[in-house]
């Protein structure tokens, strides 16, 4: 479920119901619960590219906050991926989505 190079790595209620979404247009697993940051970490080890720096985000509060955590969606919907449960089908963009 996780690529390896991932930023995280579940230890912990890996029993959840599996939900499918797509990052950068490939489709990839989650579990039902997991916020979109989570998701996206268990798969690479950032969720966007800083405007101003270019160097890559992998999220700083965790709660909401600081706004470190934006991505798209591929209709264009902003999500903040640390308060933002994933859902089924849900397609993110990473990539090129300033
Ligand atoms: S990580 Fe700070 S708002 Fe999401």
């Amino acid at each position: 479920m996780s690529r390896s190079n991932s930023q995280l790595l579940r230890v912990a209620e890996a029993g959840r119901a599996p939900v499918s979404f797509f990052l950068d247009g490939v489709e990839v697993g989650a579990l039902t619960g997991d916020t979109v940051l989570t998701a996206i970490l268990m798969q690479q080890r950032h969720v966007r590219h800083s405007e101003f720096s270019g160097e890559p985000r992998a999220g700083f509060c965790m709660i909401g906050a600081c706004q470190d955590c934006w991505v798209r969606c591929e209709d264009g919907a902003r999500i903040r991926a640390c308060s933002t449960l994933v859902k089924e089908g849900m397609r993110i963009v990473t990539k090129g989505a300033r």
